[in-house]
């Protein structure tokens, strides 16, 4: 027995959104004891979580959540009563080059760990809560107008977004099949400290401070609701300990922004960040050919959450842009880790080829 009120196992915490989710964790609940297992693919980075590493309540296990037989061992040693699931491949440009790994991991992956949860806890659900976090990706594209809501149906068009809808799917299945214990969410764009480089904002920040070309995708006119991804955090804390089995949650930032305006607004705050002239890091703007099926507009309508279990954003999005710029310019031993050796050749298919 140990001397904790509850075990949570959280996939995926040394990644972008998994490690702001075990920071939170750990410091919010010191009664709850957090294993966090992460295979440490090439976007997770214990780096992320340096600040809490030594905390008593906190453990790290590496694995492979298509592991079965590591799964169960994990299962069988701390005999959780949770699970939060972040761990997945999660990048689109990613899965148009290698669609089959994003099967492996966020399919393969996650039916492996509902398969174990629900042997392991065998019929005794009392108490237990399978999380599995989802992104709004899978509901497909938007028009100019309207908003995705939990009634939206499915209608992923990339790789990535195909892969969790796969595995939205299978959670719900559980739920419906073996009353295994779930609950879910789908969330917008994130953006914040500790992201990889490959994503739209960081990568944005990291060339604009090293005076390389802001490759923009076709006319730089798709839209992303952007979230602070501590705002995201928390609303999976309150889902966690408040939402119903078997229910889904939105959430957004109300927060639309055009990729175009979104550099520009990164240019005019680095420029000053930086003592440039106005204008100066805006000419660094290429446009490069479209990605494939890129989604035009994605927006989220977060209302139920905000209903039913009182969660709102938290910071503005001009303040939170500001204060992740600062992160990365004062953390620049960070992305120089992270930026190199693979992140290089990742980046020259990618980009060369545009
Ligand atoms: P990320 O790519 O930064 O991190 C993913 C983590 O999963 C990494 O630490 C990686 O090492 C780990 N991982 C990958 N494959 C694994 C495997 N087979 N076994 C164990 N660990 C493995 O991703 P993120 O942006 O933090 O996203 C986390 C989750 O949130 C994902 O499920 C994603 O679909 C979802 N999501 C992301 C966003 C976003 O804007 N980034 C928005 C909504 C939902
Ligand atoms: P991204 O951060 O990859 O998130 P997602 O595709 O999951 O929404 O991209 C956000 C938006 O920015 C998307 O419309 C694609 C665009 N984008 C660029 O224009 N240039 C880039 O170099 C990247 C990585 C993305």
């Amino acid at each position: 027995m140990s001397d904790f009120s509850k075990t949570i196992l959280i996939t995926g915490g040394a990644g972008f959104i998994g490690s702001h989710v075990v920071r939170l964790f750990v410091n919010k609940y010191p009664g709850y004891r957090i294993v966090n297992l992460d295979a440490l693919t090439y976007a997770g980075n214990l780096e992320n979580l340096v600040d809490v590493q030594s905390a008593p309540n906190y453990i790290f296990e590496k694995g492979d959540i298509t592991d079965e037989a590591r799964m169960q061992q994990l299962f069988d040693l701390y005999g959780f009563d949770g699970v939060i699931h972040l761990a997945a491949e999660s990048h689109v440009d990613r899965s148009i080059l290698d669609p089959l790994q994003f099967v492996r991991t966020n399919v393969l992956g996650t039916v492996n760990l509902l398969n174990v949860a629900r042997k392991s806890w065998n019929g005794k659900f009392a108490g237990k809560r399978f999380y599995h976090v989802s992104t709004d990706e899978v509901y497909g594209s938007l028009g100019e107008t309207g908003f995705f809501t939990e009634q939206t149906a499915y209608d992923p068009r990339s790789p990535y977004s195909a892969s969790k809808a796969s595995s939205d799917h299978f959670v719900m299945a559980y739920f419906h099949t073996y009353h295994l214990p779930v609950v879910m969410s789908n969330c917008s764009n994130n953006y914040g400290s500790h992201h990889f480089p490959e994503k739209l904002i960081p990568l944005m920040i990291n060339n604009i401070k090293n005076k390389k070309p802001l490759p923009v995708y076709g006319k730089g006119e798709n839209v992303r609701d952007w979230l602070w991804v501590n705002d995201h955090a928390r609303a999976i804390d309150v889902i966690y300990h408040q939402g119903k089995d078997g229910e889904k949650y939105n959430v957004g930032g109300f927060n639309e922004w055009k990729n175009i305006d979104l550099v520009h607004l990164l240019c005019t705050i680095m420029d000053k960040k930086l003592n440039r002239q106005p204008g100066e890091s805006a000419s660094l703007i290429t446009y490069v050919t479209d990605r494939p099926g890129h989604d035009l507009r994605y927006a989220i309508d977060a209302t139920r959450l905000n209903r039913e279990l009182g969660w709102t954003p938290s910071l503005q999005f001009e303040e939170g842009l500001e204060k992740t710029v600062d992160w990365y310019l004062a953390n620049e031993e960070w992305i120089n880790h992270v930026t190199s050796g693979d992140y290089k050749k990742y980046y020259e298919a990618l980009y060369d080829q545009r």
